[in-house]
């Protein structure tokens, strides 16, 4: 049985750049209604229950016809909301560690790593996600995909670009959520995945 976490945080610590509103909608109702869709999955095939979501996720091609499209969106859904509430973090944080090393190795500049991050998150068609992949690869994937899908394990970080997560405070803006949202990421979090592996 799967429950809808806690925040690491109160509701209204990430405003301004998202807001107290935008945040208790986005918790307890859209995250809620993927932990209530994954277990209705769940239960019409109990033996699922013995394994892991990311087992389930990273396995999704195998899974029962009749149940793998709920848990590719609803268990995806689940998943990928646990990891967006940790990495982000009241007042933001420095980028430092390993991670910032190899970030400059690979794009020259941290500034350079966030405009391809950027970019792929504006230009991603419709609803889905941005992703940081262990590889150190951006990747923009639809709907609830997660990098487990494809092969490429657990992410290191995800933006969630659902109209959901910024219309009310941006409105069609896509593009100002996305600039802001580094004011309220947590390095240090999105480091230690790096490097614990
Ligand atoms: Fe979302």
């Amino acid at each position: 049985m799967y429950t809808l976490p806690e925040l690491p945080y109160a509701y209204d610590a990430l405003a301004p750049t998202i807001s107290e509103e935008v945040m208790r909608l986005h918790h307890q109702k859209h995250h809620q209604t993927y932990v209530d869709k994954l277990n209705a999955a769940i239960s019409q095939e109990p033996d699922l229950a013995q394994a892991s979501l990311e087992e389930l996720l990273s396995g999704i091609g195998s899974l029962p016809t009749a149940v793998r499209s709920a848990i590719r969106n609803h268990g995806g859904g689940h998943y990928n909301h646990n990891l967006f509430w940790k990495c982000m973090v009241p007042g933001g944080s420095r980028l430092e560690g390993k991670l910032v090393d190899d970030i400059i190795t690979k794009w020259g500049s941290v500034d350079a790593f966030k405009q391809e991050f950027n970019q792929k998150a504006t230009g991603l068609f419709g609803s889905g996600w941005v992703w940081l992949t262990k590889d150190l690869e951006i990747i923009a994937l639809a709907n609830q995909d997660t990098p487990m899908m494809e092969g490429k394990g657990e992410p290191l970080m995800g933006l969630d670009v659902w109209e959901h997560a910024y219309y009310l405070d941006y409105k069609n803006k896509r593009d100002d959520y996305i600039t802001q949202w580094w004011n309220v990421v947590n390095w240090p979090f999105i480091n230690k995945r790096y490097t614990q592996g």
